[in-house]
């Protein structure tokens, strides 16, 4: 017996959209995944696939240009795509990742110069947040220097680990502006390709999601006009950290989605390989196998939509419920990646079968956007406060 996955509040509007999208991938993404990954390079006729289809702008109100769809559509787009190519969906995650520092700190007249070209795909976007010696300490080691000159900020300093950051058209990049006001001094900025002073430096050479480039982002003297500041001086981190709530399920769906793909090509082969006269899912060690890996499948699902519902509604505790669901998703994308590795024994380990590259994308879905020990430290946060300093 197969059961469909479990199904929440889909409205009309969003199966259809999940329809198209599902034909986009099974005809045009997944023959292209392991290429993608062979080659390592970005997949700029996917990003047009998916600009042509309205998908890089699913939760941009639609006043901006956007689709003014909901957080929860966002994240089963995404989920639909990861089964297929983790890489492809990480351009609709990071489009939507580059463009909330827009969307919550942008004035009006920000929102109007930058969403509409980003909703349509004319433009992609990228988040610079992480340097070499800050990473998980996001505000306390941050280096990066804006100091203001007239009308102008002039940056200077290094982003490291930017995804997307050499195809992006626009970044929305955090520096410190008063380096003793500790959290409040840090400010975030709009940083628009060909500025003088704004260039891209070395290129991660990576395990996984090879197919969407991963950079560092030189600042040298690079002056952007006081018109790119997002918010006022100082409320950058907060700005940094309300993205992250709303990010962190984009990447725990593309974690979900990972772990149903793998789950879908190992399910198929234990059909059909014969051992010891029967389908290996028909032997108990591979069938208990499956069973598990299913379940945890399903678990990560609802808390995944539930986050979403959750930044939906415009709940309190997202910056709890994103952190459960990237802790979730991620960890059962690597756990069923590498379990759907073994069903498939030797194959499994051949480049010649999928499983092998979900199982090198899900690594990165444990690591960025906070890693699992930041989303812990998160959760026990909100279960116990934190220690005064
Ligand atoms: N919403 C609003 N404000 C928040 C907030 C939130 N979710 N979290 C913290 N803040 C505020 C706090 O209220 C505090 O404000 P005040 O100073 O006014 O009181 C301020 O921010 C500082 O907060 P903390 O003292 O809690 O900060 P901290 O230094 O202890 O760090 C942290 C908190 C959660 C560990 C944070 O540093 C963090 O999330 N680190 C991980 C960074 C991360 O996820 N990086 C990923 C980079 S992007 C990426 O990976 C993308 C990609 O490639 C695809």
């Amino acid at each position: 017996m197969t059961t469909a996955p479990i199904q929440i509040e889909s409205t009309d509007e969003e199966s259809m959209m999940l329809a198209v999208v599902r034909e986009l991938v099974t005809e045009k993404v997944a023959p292209r995944a392991a290429e993608i990954d062979a080659a390592g390079e970005f997949p700029w006729d996917v990003k047009e696939l998916f600009a042509q289809n309205d998908l890089l702008g699913i939760p941009i109100p639609a006043e901006f240009g956007g689709l003014g769809g909901t957080f929860l559509t966002y994240v089963k787009v995404v989920e639909e795509i990861a089964k297929a190519c983790a890489s492809s969906a990480l351009i609709v995650a990071v489009q939507e990742l580059g463009m909330l520092p827009i969307v919550i700190g942008g004035t009006d007249e920000q929102k109007r110069r930058f969403l509409p070209k980003i909703a349509s795909g004319q433009h992609l976007v990228a988040y610079a947040l992480t340097e070499v010696s800050s990473g998980s300490d996001a505000l306390g080691s941050m280096k990066t220097r804006a100091e203001r000159r007239g009308d102008a900020y002039v940056l200077n300093g290094q982003k490291i680990w930017i995804t997307n950051g050499s195809v992006a058209d626009v970044v929305c990049v955090f520096a410190v502006t008063d380096p003793a006001a500790g959290s409040r001094g840090v400010t975030a900025f709009v940083v628009e390709k060909g500025t003088p002073g704004f260039s891209v430096g070395n290129v991660e050479k990576k395990m996984g999601i090879r197919g969407s480039p991963t950079v560092e982002l030189v600042f040298e003297d690079c002056e952007v006009p006081a018109a790119n500041r997002l918010g006022e001086e100082g409320e950058g981190f907060k700005i940094a950290m309300k993205v992250l709530d709303k990010s962190r399920p984009g990447i725990a769906a593309q974690a979900l989605g990972i772990a149903a793909g793998a789950l879908e090509y190992a399910t198929n082969y234990a059909k059909e390989r014969i051992a010891f006269g029967k389908p290996i899912g028909q032997h108990q060690g591979i069938g208990f196998m499956l069973a598990d890996m299913k379940t945890e499948v399903e678990a990560a699902r609802l808390l995944l939509y539930e986050a979403a519902r959750r930044c939906d509604a415009g709940a309190q505790d997202v910056t709890l419920w994103a952190a459960l669901a990237k802790l979730k998703c991620g960890d059962v994308a690597m756990s069923v990646t590498t379990d759907a590795v073994q069903v498939l024994g030797g194959f499994g380990y051949s480049a010649d079968y999928p499983v092998e590259r979900m199982m090198r994308d899900a690594k990165i879905t444990q690591i960025y956007e906070g890693t699992q020990q930041i989303q812990r430290l998160v959760i026990a946060r909100s279960l116990v406060g934190r220690a005064k300093t």
